[in-house]
């Protein structure tokens, strides 16, 4: 697995791939990997035939009173995770390869990257669509994958290629859980034993809505005793809701198109998200 640190080395290595008509294939990750992550990668194995994975915790991306000091970072286990699973190339850019001195451009996506995450985290959206349009614009893949764990994210990403006509399919993958449920993600580090234990009631309630809302039960009803239990259990709810799945528009009647359960808490200092599609 060869690993370069400027888009100009990037450029070089996908520019031979393509040249040669082989299919590439991006996964742009923040380090600190787990299951999530490699699943996404082993998809890129499937969807092409060169993979390109990224690290870059990405400074946009979080608020100045947000994790990104305390964010995981462990490139040499994430480099021991990436080599047994066919990984190309690592891109791993430091902070001035992608924001020099005098960067200053930033990407919005309004619409969907208004509300849930975007209610309270106004900055991110907007990070997060920066950064992706650049690594975008400087690998050029056939393929970038995206996890559903990130559902808004994913939609905010597939508009943003679209209205920026961005030559790029963008796939998303299926959320992976631990064996109790609780969505993997990078910030479970963070989580104390208690809370541990605590965290999967989060993928239970929202997964208990999500059948009790293919049932017909009444959706308002169902998020509000829902958001009760999980603040009575000392889960801090940030937002609970059912959203369309394609246009993130609120659902709160029984609906013919896709809906999922998004949820937002905080668990201690532990900002947990998820999502769950309506069976
Ligand atoms: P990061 O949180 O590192 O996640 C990288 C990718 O892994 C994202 O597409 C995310 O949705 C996916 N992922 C994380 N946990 C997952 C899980 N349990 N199951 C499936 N996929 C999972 O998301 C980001 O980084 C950044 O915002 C990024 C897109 C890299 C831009 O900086």
């Amino acid at each position: 697995m060869k690993t370069v640190s400027t888009i100009a080395e990037l450029r070089t290595e996908v520019h031979a791939w393509r040249s040669q008509g082989e299919k590439i294939v991006l996964v742009p990750t923040m380090g600190a990997l787990h299951e999530g992550h490699l699943s996404l990668v082993r998809m890129a194995g499937d969807s092409g035939d060169r993979t390109v994975v990224s690290i870059f915790l990405n400074p946009a991306q979080f608020a100045p009173d947000e994790d990104f000091d305390s964010y995981p970072r462990d490139t040499d286990k994430d480099v021991e995770k990436l080599r047994p699973l066919g990984v190309d190339l690592l891109f791993m850019p430091r902070r001035e390869e992608i924001y020099p001195q005098d960067f200053s451009t930033l990407i919005t996506v309004p619409g969907v990257a208004e509300g849930l995450c975007g209610a309270s985290r106004p900055h991110f959206f907007s990070g997060v669509a920066t950064v992706v349009a650049k690594l975008l614009n400087q690998c050029r893949p056939d393929v970038a994958i995206f996890g559903e764990k990130d559902f808004q994210q994913l939609l905010v990403i597939r508009r943003l290629a679209r209205d920026l006509d961005m030559d790029v399919e963008i796939l998303g993958a299926p959320i992976i859980r631990e064996p109790d449920g609780l969505a993997m993600s990078s910030r479970n580090a963070y989580l104390s034993a208690d809370e541990r234990e605590k965290a999967p009631l989060l993928y239970q309630t929202i997964n208990e809505v999500a059948n009790a809302i293919a049932v017909g039960e009444a959706i308002v009803d169902l998020l509000d005793a829902a958001g009760k239990r999980l603040t009575q259990a000392g889960f801090e709810v940030e937002y609970l809701e059912a959203r369309d799945a394609d246009t993130l528009a609120p659902v709160t009647t029984r609906a013919n198109t896709p809906t999922r359960v998004f949820a937002a808490v905080m668990l201690g200092k532990t900002r947990l998200i998820d999502n769950v599609a309506v069976p």
